[in-house]
């Protein structure tokens, strides 16, 4: 099925949003000029906090309802936005979706509805499971469908999020609202604060442009694609969040489609990296500033005084690219997110342990292969995505080195489905993100990363998973590849052709 295909069928299915902005297709944004918001917001919003589900557990299953459906938010004063959101049923569905939460060692099951017009998927970004729960473009939802996939927690505690992954059509469908958390805790969580919403915030940075109807412009790519003037923080804009303790915990989620934020307090307080992508660092790491690409998240923990006002800023990086296309980017702009607004009287907080995970980097005294990844263009190793094409063939339960270098002139991600990673070595260069166990890895031109993977023991040659970048707009476009799990002795004989879902139902 064409690209050109999915595109209709986005534009039929839209039909509750003005049809003015869709109309204009896609306008060049390549080079428009850096922007700053700093001075210009009185955070006066108090922050929506996603509302926090744990399911029910039904004959030992804990069991999750998710629909996703069209909604309707209002993110400027007095004006209605037509979005898509996930709801659990109970709580309305407003943008974005609930917090689902877990435990290691539980089953879980989702029981997702999809009340779209449109076909969509939902991929549990970070979670190691079976391919054929995974959630992406091989397990459509058709309008009216309802998929239940069900899988047990075996990784260690992380900050993992969902949204959907339907081929060709992801940016879209993650830009009007879909997209939600997944915490996974662990028996053996260290010591930090833990009161959702109170001490222990999930933060979702995304950027969105508004048309003079208050709609959302979702139209017009920079060339590393959706690129937003106004920052949401939850789906809130200009947002303050009240501070009742002297610590608190920000789980960061970069939920934007191609923004690469760089993290800095206004006034240059250092805070403390206490995980990234999929769980908690060895041992807290004192920062000052951190780099989040797409997907990516970090927990950190930031200190407060009574009467505190802290602003959370996203400032300039260098992109490695010619001047206006970073400008394009936005990696030139100056953007306020969020003030924490700190109480008079502040209730006490622990103090952060001094160590925070034991669990061990990959085993790579024993690898089973060494891999090379070239991404160019939009395309990875030379080829765009081919649905029925599995690219590698990985042995269940092996160690494999993955050299990623992006030998393109802009940025990219890469993201792997199904397994943590860490980075050998980690690079000294970057502000920290780059530490710790993580499923997605920024590449700014030029630059290569090896990557120390543990692959699952599910095994299914039928059923792949996906790598990607993660720039949403790139990955519709085709910079993504597939790969499988097998027995190790079955790599040789493992389907390198599978049938595309969208022909064979
Ligand atoms: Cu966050 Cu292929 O996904
Ligand atoms: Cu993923
Ligand atoms: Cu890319």
């Amino acid at each position: 099925m064409s690209t050109r295909v999915h595109r209709r069928t986005l534009l039929a299915g839209f039909a509750a949003v003005p049809v003015i902005g869709l109309l204009g297709c896609d306008q060049d944004r390549t080079t428009a000029a850096p922007i700053s918001t700093v001075g210009t917001l009185d955070f006066g919003n108090p922050l929506v906090i996603p509302p926090l589900t744990t399911g029910t557990v039904i004959g030992g299953v804990r069991t999750f309802a998710l629909r996703a459906g069209p909604s309707a938010t209002e993110f400027l004063p007095g004006r209605t936005t037509a979005t898509w959101a996930y709801s659990d049923g109970r709580s309305p569905a407003r943008y974005l979706g609930p917090t689902l939460r877990a435990q290691r060692g539980e089953q879980v099951r989702v029981i997702v509805r999809n009340d779209l017009a449109d076909s969509t998927t939902v991929h549990w970004h970070g979670m190691h499971l079976p391919a054929r729960y995974d959630g992406g473009p091989h397990q459509p939802i058709k309008p009216g469908a309802t998929w239940s996939p069900q899988w047990s927690i075996e990784q260690p505690a992380a900050t993992l999020w969902y949204h959907p992954h339907p081929h060709g059509q992801t940016e879209g469908q993650v830009n009007r609202g879909l997209a939600g958390l997944f915490y996974l805790e662990d028996g053996s969580d260290p010591d930090l604060p833990h009161r959702y919403g109170v001490d222990d915030v999930p933060l979702i940075l995304q950027d969105r442009r508004f048309d003079a109807a208050g709609q959302f412009d979702l139209n017009g790519h920079a060339v590393t694609g959706y690129v937003g003037d106004t920052i949401l923080v939850n789906g809130t804009y200009n947002p303050h969040l009240r501070v009742t303790t002297r610590r608190v915990r920000l789980r960061i989620l970069n939920g934007s489609s191609a923004r690469i934020y760089h993290l800095a307090f206004a006034d240059n307080r250092a805070f403390a990296l206490t995980g990234t992508d999929a769980g908690h660092l060895p041992a807290p790491r004192r920062i000052r500033d951190l780099l989040l690409s797409p997907a990516e998240r970090a927990e950190i923990v930031v200190d407060v005084t009574a009467g505190d006002r802290a602003v959370l800023r996203s400032i300039p990086w260098n992109l490695n690219m010619a001047a206006p296309l970073t400008d394009g980017a936005g990696g030139n702009d100056h953007l306020d997110l969020l003030q924490l607004r700190a109480d008079h009287r502040l209730n006490p907080s622990r103090a952060l342990p001094a160590s925070l995970t034991s669990a061990a980097s990959p085993d790579t005294t024993n690898v089973a292969a060494e891999r090379t990844f070239v991404l160019d263009g939009r395309q990875i190793n030379g080829r765009p995505m081919d649905m029925t094409r599995i690219d590698t063939v990985v042995g269940a339960g092996t160690c494999e080195l993955w050299t990623v270098h992006n030998a393109h002139n802009q940025p990219h991600n890469f993201h792997i489905h199904g397994v943590s990673f860490q980075i050998l070595p980690p690079p000294a260069s970057r502000p920290d993100p780059t530490l710790g166990w993580k499923d997605t890895v920024l590449l700014a031109a030029g630059e290569t990363a090896t990557l120390a993977i543990g692959f699952p023991s599910y095994t299914d040659a039928r059923n792949p998973y996906m790598y990607h970048c993660h720039l949403l707009w790139h990955e519709d476009e085709g910079m993504m590849a597939q790969f499988t799990v097998v027995e190790p002795g079955q790599i040789a004989t493992a389907p390198r052709v599978i049938p595309d879902p969208h022909q064979h139902g």
